[in-house]
């Protein structure tokens, strides 16, 4: 195997590696997918200002995101199926980001359940539910997470309908993947992510399978998931939420100034400007560009984070220039977990670390804390 030196190391490890209807599951985005494009590319024109013969020694990449020291702002995001991509990929990823002193948030749609990965790590992790239709369930969600300790929520908004995705379409998306012909013969292919499947028993949805009456398989959870994503959320469920849950909210999804002002008045800790990695609304601006209007518009009510697109150090601070607290990833640690299991996480954030960390001194910066808009060239970026 080549030395692995950048994300898109891990992204080209992870094709090779994960079978392709999970891989095809992360790296993608719906319908046409400009949105999902536009998050990557809309990162480039921004420019950074080089200076020179200023002292850069004792750099801290130290942050506070909704009142947890981490050692740099950047979390794990919630992605759903993450233990498709490696047996055990929550458990795994939860771990490396523990170790690294980032927060890994699970998603409700994760295959490890929040007990399980409560059980194998050290330390709280954030938990994220999407808001359903049957809230007996929704609130005994949140009471498990309350059980296992998890020190934050994040309630992702933005998907009360789902955008469609043409490859899960046709791969046949499933979890447990159905044994096709076309699956067999791709899985076969995919040896180490078969011997770690083979070697586990978590493979469904462990949130969800065994604690909804009637949901035993995998038809039966897809009929569930699909009627209970509710169209009806509104901000009066976002404060019953509030109500629910007495840590902090953080409420993903957000990519309009008016959402971003009625977000800051609903009693949560911040919001993650966020298109859900172009995963649901395309043809909406990459997050990127829709940041600074809202950093400027409720920055001093709320943290306001970003996530969608970011694939490198030099993002990240292209993004905490603009106004973020901090930015979620997605895709760029489930490359890491699919090329290389919990080392391929850690890998992801040392290569995060060090770009940041590197760049940020190029700007004659030595806090993250200290960084804003005057270290990029005026226009340059969006405003
Ligand atoms: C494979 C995959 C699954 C995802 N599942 C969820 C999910 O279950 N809940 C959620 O709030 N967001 C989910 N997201 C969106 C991420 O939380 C995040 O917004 C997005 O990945 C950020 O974009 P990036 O992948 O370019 O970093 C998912 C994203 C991906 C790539």
């Amino acid at each position: 195997m080549s030395v692995i030196t950048c994300i898109e190391d891990l992204r080209v490890l992870a094709k090779k590696r994960v079978p392709r209807m999970f891989y095809d599951y992360a790296d993608s985005g719906s319908w046409t997918e400009t949105t999902y494009r536009a998050n990557e590319t809309d990162f480039q024109p921004i420019k950074l200002r080089q200076r020179v013969a200023v002292n850069m020694e004792g750099r801290s990449l130290r942050a506070t995101l909704a009142g947890q020291e981490v050692a740099m702002p950047v979390a794990l995001a919630p992605t759903g199926l993450t233990g498709m991509q490696h047996a055990d990929g929550e458990i795994l990823a939860a771990r490396a980001a523990e170790r690294f002193g980032v927060p890994f948030t699970l998603s409700m749609m994760s295959i490890c359940s929040l007990e399980d990965v409560a059980a194998h790590t050290g330390k709280p992790f954030w938990f994220q539910p999407y808001m359903l239709r049957d809230r007996a369930f929704m609130q005994r969600l949140i009471e498990r997470a309350r059980a296992v300790k998890c020190s934050a929520l994040v309630l992702t908004l933005d998907l009360q309908v789902l955008g469609q995705r043409h490859k899960d379409i046709k791969n046949g998306l499933s979890a447990p993947p159905r044994l096709t012909l076309r699956n067999i013969a791709n899985m076969m292919t995919k040896p180490r992510w078969c011997l770690g499947m083979l070697g586990t028993r978590r493979r469904q949805f462990g949130n969800i399978v065994g604690h909804v009456t009637g949901v035993d398989d995998m038809s039966s959870l897809s009929d569930w998931t699909t009627k209970q994503f509710d169209p009806t959320l509104d901000w009066d469920d976002v404060a019953w939420v509030r109500r629910l849950w007495d840590g902090p909210l953080i409420l993903k999804g957000i990519m309009e100034v008016e959402d971003a002002q009625l977000a800051a008045k609903s009693g949560a800790q911040a919001i993650v400007v966020s298109n859900h990695g172009g995963r649901q609304l395309d043809g909406a601006p990459s997050s990127i560009r829709a940041l600074p209007a809202i950093a400027d518009a409720v920055g001093d009510k709320i943290e306001v984070w970003l996530d969608s697109g970011i694939r490198s150090g030099q993002d990240v601070l292209k993004a905490i220039a603009l106004g973020a607290r901090g930015v979620l990833i997605g895709r760029a640690f489930l490359y890491g977990l699919g090329a290389l299991g919990e080392a391929g996480v850690t890998k992801c954030l040392e290569l995060l670390y060090k770009e940041l960390d590197l760049s940020m001194a190029f700007c004659g910066r030595t806090r993250i804390r200290d960084v804003d808009r005057s270290i990029l060239l005026p226009g340059t970026y969006p405003t």
